[in-house]
């Protein structure tokens, strides 16, 4: 039973919220009738419990929380401070700072400046330790901080005429959300740190995604058509020219018709998928395949899905309603059978974000009853939610890319990316991701010279995926001549930070602690283009045109990655590096396991040896989690996470931690990289 907030009817007045325990730290409260589906059950995870319940506990649910379900809307007010920062409401490209603003959260296709959002999570992060998720698959508009209610505590009127204190938008005391709608269900995440609140979210929706292994290494996406002999010569390329690749990316060519899509492979273009993709594995290159949702009457499952597709088209291509099990199945079926069973690694699944002139209508129906405003928040999930398990079945993780993406999506191997190509605003979504429980692409794509392709292909390279994505434009990591050195090494500096990544991974999926950490959640500071990459790298990528940055320095002595220069400690200090670097900072006493470089890509053995880099103090410490990189045994303890130290006697040691002592046996060789 779920605490129900009886609001009044029509007409009717705030009510107090009545906050239910739903496990450890985590509350939940209802305003007016439980609206099914939520973004919750969409997605469908369950709780990490071991996770959850190794949380400390923090700030309980306010019980000065109300709502209404009145009028067509259900609506709920939480009660903030005058100090009170807010972040989050999404992956959101503009700025991270929330107060006093209106937010309309809705799923649709992200376009500089606006409100479109590819993954509105309605979820916000206090600095006063707590988040706060409005669990509801209608749009809805999240006012922070402004319009004030009768009744509730507002500050004294002033008088414009005289009173130069006078305010156009009074504080008003609260976060107020409002859906139309029978109800909405909220949660309420303690911390007591705003970090901890977000991992408390996070492992309440299952724990962060654990990727296969070779996923952490380079993507690269083919142009769109290319054919098997293209795609074969192109892999090659990458190979004779020492840059590594360990995903390639099939676009809308691959399909015998596009778009609408068949999902059926094209005879003329792919002659011998099977083949094919065998080929591509034996060089330990995955293949991704491209696909919108939307079904062309042309597809060999046309008919089957009859009965379950909604009454509006995209792209002339019917849209099967995900939520009836019927149309799941018959697209898994095809899948399993005509992709997974010869060995693709997963799906890019675009367009579920859509622009309105291309998406069906709100007032568009679906066999399961849904309204296309509601199919339109959760679609993304649903796709998601459905493929995740049909490979869960094969036994085998796979890691993929989605346009599209809503609360309850932590545990979902996929990243979102966008049409967009902004520089900046990429850097800022991507350290948005850190509030919203998603992941980002930052992919390269093209650019104007050589300057902006380096540039670009290093924020790519410390992305939760680094990916070149050329399906229009054909750029290759050596288009641009005098720069192709500067590109390899940072898809090489990629390769080398696999196993550092892996064990941030893994601490995202046990811990709910994100891949990458917004300064916000780190120590409070502001900046939207720095993060910490994992616990112990701090990365502050640099955007064309820049010649030197400002860094802020946490608290605590840091130092270069690349030297091991001691650069400064708790102060703001201005960097020039030059085009070949990434500027990369290391916490004083850190151990950061990484690949010696060579290394081809991330599909490397079990005995290969690490190195474990050590910066600063005389006494260091540092994590390594391994696990065999492609199975789902790690949830049934097959996986080591160990903790590594260095004492005063400079030797080694690895304690393991969680897991089975069996695992994780390879070589650890030290290397020293200055700073004692
Ligand atoms: C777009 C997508 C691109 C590419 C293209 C292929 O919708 O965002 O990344 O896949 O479709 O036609």
């Amino acid at each position: 039973m779920v605490g129900i907030l009886v609001a009044a009817g029509l007409g009717g007045s705030m009510g107090t919220l009545v906050w239910k325990p739903v496990a450890p730290g985590v509350w939940q409260a209802q305003v007016g009738r439980r609206d099914l589906p939520t973004l919750m059950t969409a997605a469908g995870g369950t709780p990490a419990k071991v996770g959850l319940e190794g949380l400390g506990r923090g700030l309980a649910a306010d019980s000065g929380s109300s709502g209404m379900a009145a009028g067509g809307f259900a609506s709920a007010r939480i009660p903030i401070e005058p100090s009170e920062k807010i972040y989050g409401l999404g992956l959101q490209m503009h700025g991270l700072n929330r107060r006093d603003g209106i937010y309309r959260l809705r799923v649709d296709h992200y376009s500089s400046g606006n409100e479109r959002l590819h993954a509105p999570v309605p979820l916000y992060v206090s600095s006063r330790g707590y988040a706060v998720l409005f669990d509801t698959s209608r749009p809805i508009t999240v006012s922070v901080g402004i319009g004030n209610q009768r009744g509730a505590p507002n500050p004294p009127a002033r008088d414009r005429n005289t009173d130069p204190a006078w305010d156009a938008q009074p504080f008003s005391g609260a976060v107020e959300a409002s859906v139309q709608g029978p109800g909405l269900t909220i949660y309420w995440f303690e911390g007591p740190t705003p970090m901890q609140a977000v991992q408390r979210y996070n492992l309440f929706c299952g724990g962060g995604a654990m990727p296969p292994r070779w996923a952490l290494g380079f993507w690269h996406r083919t142009p769109s058509l290319a054919d098997q002999n293209a795609v074969s010569s192109e892999v090659s390329e990458f190979e004779k020219r020492g840059f590594p690749i360990d995903v390639i990316g099939l676009e809308p060519g691959w399909q015998s018709s596009s778009y609408p899509c068949t999902f059926e492979w094209s005879a003329k273009r792919f002659p011998n998928p099977g083949r094919f993709v065998k080929d591509m594995s034996v060089k330990g290159v995955r293949v991704n395949l491209w696909t919108n949702p939307y079904v062309s009457e042309k597809s060999p499952i046309y008919e089957a899905l009859e009965g379950h597709f909604g009454s509006h088209m995209v792209w002339l291509g019917a849209v099967p309603d995900m939520m009836q099990p019927a149309a799941q199945k018959t697209l898994t079926d095809y899948f399993q059978n005509e992709h997974l069973r010869i060995g693709v690694s997963g799906y890019k699944i675009d367009e579920v974000d859509g622009f309105d002139n291309w998406l069906w209508p709100d007032h568009a129906a679906f066999p399961s009853g849904l309204s296309g405003v509601q199919m339109r928040q959760v679609y993304g999930l649903l796709w998601q939610r459905t493929l995740e398990d049909l490979y869960r079945k094969e036994g085998r993780r796979s890691f993929g890319l989605v346009r599209g993406s809503n609360a309850g999506s932590s545990r979902f191997p996929y990243a979102i990316y966008s049409d967009t190509y902004d520089h900046r605003e990429y850097l800022t979504g991507m350290i948005s991701t850190g509030f919203a429980g998603v992941l980002w692409c930052a992919e390269a794509r093209d650019a104007a010279n050589g300057e902006e392709w380096v540039r670009r292909m290093q924020t790519a390279a410390v992305s939760h995926i680094a990916q070149l994505n050329a399906w229009a434009s054909g750029t290759k990591p050596w288009s641009f001549p005098g720069f192709e050195d500067a590109v390899r090494s940072a898809m090489r500096l990629r390769i080398q930070l696999v196993p550092y990544l892996y064990t941030a991974f893994a601490k995202y999926h046990f811990e709910g602690l994100p891949v990458i950490r917004p300064m916000a959640l780190v120590d409070g500071g502001q900046e939207m283009d720095q993060f910490l990459l994992g616990d112990d790298l701090l990365a502050a990528p640099m955007l064309t045109g820049q010649r030197s940055r400002k860094v802020r320095l946490p608290k605590g002595r840091w130092f270069d990655f690349h030297t091991g220069v001691l650069v400064g400690s708790g102060e703001t200090i201005e960097v020039q590096p030059g085009l070949e670097t990434i500027p990369l900072f290391v916490r004083d006493g850190a151990l950061i396991p990484a690949l010696p470089t060579g290394v081809k890509n991330a599909s490397y053995g079990e005995s290969e040896p690490f190195e474990v880099r050590r910066y600063g103090a005389a006494h260091a410490r540092g994590w390594l989690y391994d696990d065999d990189g492609t199975s789902f045994a790690y949830e049934q303890g097959a996986y080591a996470m160990r903790e590594l130290q260095v004492g005063t006697d400079g030797a080694l040691v690895s304690n393991l931690k969680s897991g089975k002592p069996s695992l994780g046996g390879r070589k650890l060789n030290l290397r020293a990289m200055g700073g004692t």
